[in-house]
């Protein structure tokens, strides 16, 4: 399963899925990692992991539609089976997430439906839960909306701030997200409607 990568970050994600995608057995390769910005630490992780990078800058458009287009046809010269986002910062246009329907997937770091958008650990933490967490979903027109895959959920402790529990949140991410994205390479999960199937089972 031929997998590219978006990214606007650290990439810590994308580097769980490398290490995933070079150990013995793996069931899908990141062929291409694309970032919006030059400046994203995880481009630097690819090219050490010999794998094609690029650069898309939105700024370099006029609008959100534009730069949408440009991505697609960057993402699809590598005709990949999967587009992962990974810590992604764009809002995607309906045109784009279409044309990925049922292949695109996002991590979120909050137990959706809980906290979609920004600042999820420090919203968390104000609302008193006593637990956290993180989701990999399909990517649908909603925001943060589409049907979700696997979460992880992590126990909030006394004294947490947002960091500490955003570095609990992400040990976890690097769990589930390699392990979508083999379910997804196996055959075993699919996108019916607007829900999440794995071995034919809706999750
Ligand atoms: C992660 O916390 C992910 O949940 C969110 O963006 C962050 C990306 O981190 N979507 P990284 O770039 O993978 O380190």
């Amino acid at each position: 399963c031929k997998t590219v990568v978006l990214i606007s970050g650290s990439g810590t994600n994308l580097q769980a899925l490398i290490d995933t995608a070079a150990s013995e057995g793996a069931e899908f390769s990141v062929c291409a990692v694309i970032s919006n910005k030059s400046d994203a630490y995880g481009l630097i992780r690819a090219s050490d992991a010999g794998i094609a990078t690029s650069v898309v800058n939105h700024r370099d458009f006029d609008d959100r539609g534009s730069f949408d287009r440009a991505l697609m046809e960057e993402i699809d010269r590598h005709q990949p089976d999967l587009v992962v986002l990974a810590g992604f910062m764009r809002i995607l246009t309906p045109e784009f997430v279409r044309h990925y329907k049922g292949r695109l997937l996002n991590i979120h770091p909050s137990l959706l439906p809980k906290y979609q958008g920004l600042h999820t650990h420090k919203r968390a933490l104000e609302a008193g839960d006593d637990e956290h967490g993180a989701t990999v979903h399909f990517v649908t027109e909603e925001l943060d909306g589409g049907p979700a895959i696997v979460q992880a959920v992590v126990p909030i402790e006394t004294g947490d701030t947002p960091e500490r529990l955003a570095e609990r949140v992400q040990v976890q991410e690097h769990v589930i997200y390699p392990l979508a994205v083999t379910w997804f390479a196996q055959g075993r999960l699919r996108m019916m409607g607007d829900q999440a199937e794995l071995d034919g089972e809706i999750l």
